[in-house]
């Protein structure tokens, strides 16, 4: 497993999850959705518009539940097109923490003996994300590597990406460039002193793109995904969803700088793997 993960930069290991545990995530979601009653204008998971509040909302839920929508999901105006339960794009990014069924899920000893078995000294979940990629509207990820935005000194960030739903090429699955992390860090994102994020390029060469590979996988499927490791995902336009929960995992060990965008809250430190339930 190690060496295919430091040749390939991912591993894809199936029947990570049983199909109960997957169904308990989603309920769970679902109550939390349903209890979730919209308090402002909910931030579209986009590039555009309303930065700065945008910016806040998503430095603030570095230690809470927040909600991000898809784009499509609103009419010009701002109102919700689609129900509320099908317009979010992901929820984030502390739920490992906050909500009792992710946190036992988020801190089992499979994942931990992983990011150990992989190099860790003194890993801490840094972040969580549940992720709908709705059907018919749920938007492109485009090519990424995840170090980008969980920069550390050296890289050390490996994310834990588990298919909650049966991901196929029709629902926009995720696609990687098998090795590619042994290439550069592209680019890194900053949070700035004046609140606003930038993103600095660091290197100009090109993602190999045309050597993209799928990586359809059933549901329950973990798929770990190196730092470095270049991926992306296509746009779902079937009619069925492609929800998955991620976690990323940093060492403790290595210097987490201050202008990440995430940031933890003081009383909130990121923990180690903690025994749960
Ligand atoms: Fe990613």
């Amino acid at each position: 497993m190690k060496e295919s993960y430091k040749r390939d930069g991912v591993l894809v290991l199936e029947n990570f999850s049983s199909p109960e545990e997957c169904d308990r995530l989603i309920n769970q979601m679902k109550e939390i959705v349903s209890d979730f009653h919209a308090t402002q204008k909910p931030t579209v998971f986009s590039t555009k518009d309303q930065k700065h509040a945008k910016d806040q909302y998503f430095f603030d839920s570095a230690g809470k539940i927040s909600f991000f929508f898809e784009e499509d999901s609103f009419d010009a105006e701002g109102n919700l097109i689609v129900p509320q339960s099908q317009a979010i794009n992901k929820v984030g990014h502390a739920m490992h923490d906050l909500d009792p069924v992710f946190k036992e899920y988020s801190h089992q000893h499979g994942f931990e003996a992983i990011v150990k078995g992989l190099g860790q000294e003194d890993p801490r979940i840094i972040q969580s994300m549940y992720i709908f990629k709705q059907a018919r509207i749920g938007g492109e990820v485009g090519f990424h590597q995840d170090a980008t935005y969980l920069w550390t000194e050296p890289n050390t960030v490996i994310g834990l990406w588990v298919a909650l739903q049966d991901a196929t090429l029709e629902n926009g699955c995720l696609w990687g460039i098998t090795g590619g992390h042994n290439g550069p860090m592209r680019e890194r994102f900053l949070r700035m002193s004046d609140g606003s994020t930038q993103k600095v390029k660091l290197s100009d060469l090109p993602y190999e793109e045309d050597k993209k590979v799928p990586l359809e996988v059933k549901r329950g499927t973990l798929i770990v995904l190196h730092g470095a490791f270049p991926h992306m995902s296509l746009a779902n336009r079937s009619a069925m969803t492609r929800h998955a929960y991620s976690i990323h995992v940093v060492d403790g060990i290595a210097e987490y700088p201050m202008n990440n965008w995430l940031q933890r809250p003081e009383d909130m430190p990121a923990s180690g793997f903690v025994q749960v339930g």
